[in-house]
Parts: structure tokens; sequence; C-alpha cells
């Protein structure tokens, strides 16, 4: 029996992963949408709803194991098991590092690092049971190394990829595959080239682009699976990274 398509998108109310979700949506997928905002739930809802979806809003911190549990229940009671957790979830804190607080770092670590751990622990068991699922995780650049004023940020994608890593090896043998998706730069949200004035699009990761590799590791054979893809635009934003100019 083909698995169910069933796909639960963290951080579904706006941004990537309200791309992702339509994107989901639009490939067969029944789509829980978790996400702490429920007006920006039911938008992501109507728009998959309106091109002919099936969704299900499920209001969610992710960083509150409970309601992490609650959420995965009612997705799967309601539209049937998750073969698909795309962990997209996410909060910035851009702070010099000495102004950064225990609460600062606490909260990134609780929405970036222990918010894909608890969805995570939520459905790769039951995957395992079925002997099929993907996990993915949708990461930053920052997850390698990154820039000045992220050290909380970087810490909790950094975090974040270890989880991704460890989920891999462990559950690669039951039928499961976790991988972790860097986005290296900046993506083309609207807010983000609105502000970009008239720089080249180009410059920005399409959230086509992020949706269309996501559908490639999903839709991978079980022989030939990606642990972890990096994604970036021949134009590199960041100082650290940018080609040389010519004198
Ligand atoms: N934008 C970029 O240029 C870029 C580049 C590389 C990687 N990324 C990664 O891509 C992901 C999405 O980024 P984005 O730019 O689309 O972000 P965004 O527009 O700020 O949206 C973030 C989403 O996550 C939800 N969220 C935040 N905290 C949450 C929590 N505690 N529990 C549940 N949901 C929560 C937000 O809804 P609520 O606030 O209502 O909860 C919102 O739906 C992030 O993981 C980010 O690190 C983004």
């Amino acid at each position: 029996m083909p698995e169910a398509k069933i796909a639960l998108v963290t951080g579904a109310g706006r941004g990537i992963g309200r791309e992702i979700a339509q994107r989901m949506a639009r490939e067969g997928y029944a789509v829980g949408l978790i996400a702490r905002t429920k007006s920006q739930l039911e938008e992501t809802a109507e728009l998959i709803r309106q091109a002919g979806g099936k969704a299900l809003v499920t209001p969610t911190d992710v960083g509150k194991r409970e309601q992490v549990l609650a959420a995965v229940d009612a997705v799967e009671r309601e539209l049937g098991p998750i073969s698909v957790l795309i962990n997209n979830a996410g909060a910035y804190l851009r702070k010099p590092f000495l102004e950064i607080s225990e609460d600062d770092f606490d909260f990134q670590l609780k929405v970036n690092t222990y918010g894909p751990f608890f969805c995570t622990q939520a459905v790769v068991g039951r995957m395992a049971e079925r002997g099929a699922g993907t996990v993915i995780f949708v990461l930053g650049s920052e997850s390698r190394s990154g820039p000045l004023q992220y050290a909380a940020y970087n810490a909790s994608k950094l975090a974040q990829r270890a989880i991704a890593e460890s989920v891999a090896y462990e559950f690669m043998h039951r039928g499961v595959h976790s991988a972790a998706l860097d986005v290296d730069g900046a993506v083309g949200l609207e807010r983000v080239t609105d502000a970009a004035g008239d720089a080249d699009p180009d410059h920005f990761v399409a959230t086509q682009s992020i949706c269309d590799e996501l559908m490639h590791l999903i839709n991978q054979p079980r022989n030939a699976w990606t642990f972890s893809v990096d994604l970036r635009s021949y134009w590199q934003w960041r100082p650290r990274v940018a080609a040389k100019k010519k004198a």
C-alpha cells in the first residue's frame, strides 16, 4: 500500500512555510499547519482550500511539547498518518554578543532547536513503525558558521543540523529519510525583495526553488537518499562569503 500523502508543515502562517504548505497541497498532500498565530494559519488554509486542497489549522507553539503532541494527534486523527514533516518554523535574533541575555538564548533554542526536536520526536517513531516517512529541516547558512551578532541563532540552527543528521543515521534503516535543507542566503520573499529596491531578483533564493528541492528530497528513492543539501544564489550576500570584487 502506498503511503497516504499527509504533511505537517511548521511555520506555515507566513513566509517560506506558507509557500511550502501550498506547494505540498498542490502535490496532493493534505496539510497540517503549525504556527502560533491562528489568523495567519487560517489565511494559509484558505489559500489551499481555494485551490482545491485540504488543510487543517493547528495553532501550536513548537517550543511546547504538549502543544506539539496535541497538534500531531489532531492532524493524524483528522487527516491521517503523517508521512512528511517539514521543520520550517524559525525565529531570528540579531544582537551584539555581549547584549544577548539568558532569556534571548533560551528563546532561540526553544523555537529553533527544541521545536524541531519535539516535532520530529512526535512523528518519527510512528513513521518507523510504518517503515516510511520523510523529515526535512529547513536550515540557514548559520548552521555551518554564522555572521557576527547571530550567536544565539547560529547556535540554535547548528544544533538543529545535528538533530537532522542523528535522525538520518538512526532511522534510515527503518525507512525514514531525514534531510537538512540549508538555504544559504536571503530568500526572495516579498518583504525582502520590496526592501531591496531594484536588486536583481536572482540575488535571492526563490521560494519556488526551495519547494522544488523539497519535493526532490521527498521523492528520492530509498537507495539514493540525500542527507544534506545547500541552496544558494550566484550572488553571495554575506561579506564573509562574497567573491572578491576586481580592483
Ligand atoms: N527568510 C530567509 O531569508 C531565510 C533564509 C534562510 C533560512 N531561513 C529559514 O527558513 C525558515 C522560515 O523563515 P521565514 O523567513 O519564512 O520566517 P517568517 O516569515 O518569520 O515565518 C516564520 C514562521 O514560523 C512561525 N513560528 C515562529 N515561532 C514559532 C513557534 N514558537 N512555534 C510555532 N511557529 C512559530 C511563525 O508564526 P508565529 O510567529 O505566528 O508563530 C511563522 O509562521 C526559518 O527556519 C529560517 O531560519 C530563512
